[in-house]
């Protein structure tokens, strides 16, 4: 990977990283406190606030402006996670390298950490010091619509449902599109909205490469089941097959799954290639989404 990328998303994370690390500072102490910190600051790629902050910049967006909605899409996706791992879910013991919330603190105080980093996430973009109302109003709407019954819950509930079924690629793409695909493309929203009316005209084309790199990102997810390095990824590999789940990999197999993702590639850079500004950062970023090994 290029070396100006591993800095950028170097730079990125760590702002990120430092941020969510002070505000839950704020936080007086307790065990849900302590089951909420362990899993947002267990590192994980924050390719979500990456997305946030490099849409926002192509357009000359102060970084300022773009961290609440930076950190909440991380709150959001952690708090995702968490309840991912549950028994009742994917049973998961592995996330970003270390036990899983409820392994180590219990299920009931996993299910609320998860809970809380969700109020927590919107109560960030509600208290933003930097940005209109109307523009939070614009993302808070986004991040209900992309997390909950129209997006992510939805798409998780339809992923529980088709265990030991076996559906169309049209379904599973439906259900990527909604557990995977819909945070990632509000990301891309947030900061188009940070920015305005300079960034919003190419909502269509941002839409498109979001649509593309979500799709993109839950199809390597699905390869990675298969061939990638519970090491590398700090999750547990196989897992899918073992849950009956209906991925890209166990429908059309691994060479067409490696295909379809670069297919997705060359149309969410042809749709960048219609906005006249300095896409690098986000072009590296579908690279990396197709290429990366965690
Ligand atoms: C994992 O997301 C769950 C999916 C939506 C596929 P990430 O691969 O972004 O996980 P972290 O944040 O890096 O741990
Ligand atoms: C989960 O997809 C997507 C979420 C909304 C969290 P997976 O169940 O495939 O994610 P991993 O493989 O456990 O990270
Ligand atoms: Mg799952
Ligand atoms: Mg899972
Ligand atoms: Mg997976």
């Amino acid at each position: 990977m290029d070396n100006s990328f591993i800095k950028l998303h170097e730079q990125y994370s760590q702002r990120v990283n430092q941020l969510l690390a002070n505000c839950m500072e704020n936080i007086d102490a307790s065990l849900l406190k302590e089951a909420m910190q362990y899993s947002l600051l267990a590192g994980g790629k924050r390719i979500r606030p990456f997305l946030v902050y490099a849409t926002g910049q192509m357009f000359d967006c102060m970084l300022e402006k773009l961290d609440s909605s930076a950190m909440a899409i991380e709150a959001i996706h952690t708090y995702s996670l968490i309840h991912d791992d549950l028994p009742a879910m994917d049973n998961d013991e592995l996330r970003r390298g270390m036990p899983t919330c409820h392994i180590k603190y219990g299920e009931a105080t996993a299910i609320l950490a998860g809970d809380a980093l969700q109020s927590f996430g919107y109560s960030l973009i509600a208290q933003d010091p930097y940005l209109p109302d109307s523009n939070k109003i614009l993302m808070l709407q986004e991040l209900s619509a992309a997390s909950g019954i129209s997006g992510m819950c939805l798409g998780q509930s339809l992923d529980l449902q088709a265990e030991h079924n076996i559906i169309t690629i049209d379904e599973l793409d439906q259900i990527h599109i909604y557990k995977t695909g819909a945070l990632i493309k509000a990301a891309v929203r947030f900061g188009m909205f940070a920015v305005g009316d300079k960034a919003m005209q190419y909502q269509s084309e941002l839409d498109n490469y979001a649509h593309c790199i979500g799709l993109a990102f839950q199809i390597q997810d699905d390869i990675l089941d298969v061939i990638g390095n519970k090491n590398i990824m700090g999750k547990n590999q196989g897992m899918d097959k073992q849950l009956a789940k209906n991925t890209y990999t166990s429908l059309i197999g691994l060479e067409k799954s490696i295909q379809t993702c670069q297919h997705l590639y060359r149309q969410a850079i042809e749709a960048l290639d219609k906005i006249p500004y300095n896409s690098k950062a986000l072009r590296q970023l579908a690279d990396f989404i197709i290429t990366r090994n965690s």
